[in-house]
């Protein structure tokens, strides 16, 4: 049976409650992605010009430092989710993406969002990380949802 690995970034809990709720699911163990430096509730605020978020995010070679790396050389998949922000994946995933060897296995990517969809970001993490096979937004938390993809997918 293939070895599965649930990797998260959450910034607000949203996501990490998904993530939670995958991982029970896929029998899966669990791994956050800690930014190094926390994010407050300032460095969130996306009306401001000069947040930390804002800044990151106007700059694509922004690359927010993780705490500890993630081991995921004994797994042969591995689901990677993330909020939406700016339409796109935080800069800590680029972070994360170029920190771990992914050849060989498999990557999923799942996300939440106040309402946008994933837009380009598979195709772009696709070009840091060919293991991505796709990504799926899992907005309402809902189980069904989730089985369906989970039973979609050959893992
Ligand atoms: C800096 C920032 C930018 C965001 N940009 C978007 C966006 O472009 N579209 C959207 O639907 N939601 C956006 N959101 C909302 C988050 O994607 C949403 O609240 C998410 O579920 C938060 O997940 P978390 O609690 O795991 O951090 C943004 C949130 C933040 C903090």
């Amino acid at each position: 049976m293939s070895k599965i690995l649930v990797t998260y970034f959450s910034a607000s809990g949203v996501t990490s409650k998904v993530a939670h709720n995958l991982a029970e699911a896929l029998k899966a163990d669990i791994f956050e992605i800690k930014p190094k430096i926390p994010y407050h509730r300032a460095d969130l605020d996306w009306n401001n010009k000069n947040s930390r978020s804002t800044i990151e995010m106007n700059d694509i070679n922004a690359r927010p430092e993780i705490a500890a790396p993630a081991d995921i050389a004994s797994y042969d998949t591995i689901f990677v989710g993330f909020p939406i922000w700016w339409y796109t994946a935080p800069r800590i995933i680029n972070t994360f993406f170029e920190s771990a060897d992914f050849s060989g296995k498999k990557v999923y990517l799942f996300a939440t969002s106040g309402g946008s969809g994933l837009g380009n970001t598979v195709s772009n993490l696709k070009k840091i990380c060919p293991a991505i096979v796709e990504g799926k937004m899992l907005n309402r938390g809902s189980v069904n949802e989730m089985q369906n993809w989970i039973a979609s997918l050959s893992l």
